[in-house]
């Protein structure tokens, strides 16, 4: 696998590094506007350094690795998939499902993959609650929540101009930290029908949502909630599925399931006491581990090699932003906020919010 990597001085290449080893993979140029840490990267990986992408594209290799802020996702990759590389792109997909919806059309007619490292869709114990699921374990869905918490302190935000800002992130918790803890939700729960959210900045100094706090029905009468936040200490992540037959609750590097004896609809219909309650299996614990860069690169390849489709494509991603441009939507319209999401409406509210904001940080 031959790679070119824009935006490559990134923090998050030392991720990368680690998949680049388990495929074997090779870097052969690398771009980035900060020469000075991308030519020690390109020194690195005995590779060319270009300060023009165009320059990148040009390049021959199979895939090209898009690490840049998220503002630049949707430019980035739609270049590279009209200039015959495939696309594997940090997450978020993009900042609006606009810019998501042209790269997966460019995809579609470059004919070239895309996809977006959402590496927590290879935890083991996420694997074993998508398998539970599809085998019925829960019955019928009817509620589904996510907690994720990220403290985060202020140091954080100056790590980089560009975090906390409208212009320079198109969003915070949204689009940002929470993306895996919604991604999963979505991957195991579906895509809701519609949402209502309120998303506050609650104490860090940003522009940007730090919470958000959403309501979430889907089509068939479930209901569920997203919390995230950038300024609580809680759970990491915990996810919680209840259906009609059985109960999920997924957690970093954990899941329990817990079935009930009969599906609560042939319970509450059944003769018996007025009081009685439904009889339930004893919880079990599945532990997993994975869910790294690596892994992701392992799919990667066998994507690559015509074996399966990649473990998160363009298409399937683009439900995740979907998601998170939904509750923002709502939060800053105090609407309830129907999914398919009103492409415009969203890009309309987005570039409202970038011209209030005024220049980037
Ligand atoms: N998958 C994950 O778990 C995960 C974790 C962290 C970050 N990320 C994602 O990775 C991306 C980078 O995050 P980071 O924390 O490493 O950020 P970072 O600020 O460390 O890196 C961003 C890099 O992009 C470069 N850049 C900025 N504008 C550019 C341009 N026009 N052309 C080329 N390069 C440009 C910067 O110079 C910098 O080197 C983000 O989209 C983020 O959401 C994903």
């Amino acid at each position: 696998m031959r790679i070119v990597i824009a935006g490559a001085a990134a923090n998050i290449l030392s991720a990368h590094r680690r998949g680049f080893d388990a495929v074997d993979a090779q870097v052969v140029a690398v771009q980035d506007i900060n020469t000075q840490r991308a030519q020690a990267v390109a020194a690195e990986f005995g590779a060319r350094f270009h300060h023009d992408v165009d320059a990148l594209w040009a390049e021959d290799a199979d895939v090209a690795l898009i690490l840049a802020p998220h503002p630049f996702h949707a430019q980035m990759a739609i270049a590279a998939l009209r200039a015959g590389k495939h696309v594997l792109v940090e997450k978020p997909l993009a900042v609006s499902v606009a810019e998501g919806d042209a790269m997966v059309a460019e995809a579609e007619r470059a004919g070239r993959m895309l996809a977006v490292c959402l590496q927590q869709r290879m935890r083991d114990e996420v694997v074993e609650a998508r398998r539970l699921i599809a085998a019925g374990f829960l019955g019928r869905l009817l509620r589904a929540d996510l907690l994720a918490t990220w403290p985060r302190r202020r140091a954080y935000f100056d790590l980089a101009a560009w975090r906390g800002t409208w212009r320079g992130e198109g969003g915070g918790v949204l689009i940002n930290q929470g993306q895996h803890d919604m991604d999963l939700l979505l991957h195991l729960a579906g895509s809701p029908a519609r949402v209502f959210a309120k998303t506050p900045t609650r104490m860090h100094e940003i522009e940007t949502e730090d919470s958000v706090q959403a309501l979430l029905e889907w089509e068939n009468g479930a209901l569920g909630s997203v919390h995230i936040s950038t300024v609580e200490v809680d759970e990491a992540q915990r996810i919680e599925l209840t259906g009609t037959r059985g109960r999920l609750r997924l957690t970093p590097g954990r899941l329990v399931s817990i079935g009930n004896d009969e599906d609560f609809e042939d319970f509450r219909a059944a003769q018996g006491g007025a009081f009685d309650v439904p009889g339930t299996g004893e919880p079990r614990a599945f532990e997993g581990a994975g869910g790294d860069h690596a892994d992701l690169y392992r799919d990667w390849a066998e994507a690559l090699a015509g074996r399966r489709p990649p473990i998160a494509s363009g298409a399937d991603a683009l439900r995740t932003l979907e998601l998170a441009n939904a509750i923002q939507l709502s939060g800053r319209t105090g609407r309830e906020v129907e999914l398919p999401l009103d492409r415009k409406a969203y890009s309309a509210l987005l570039e409202s919010l970038r011209s209030a904001a005024g220049a980037a940080r």
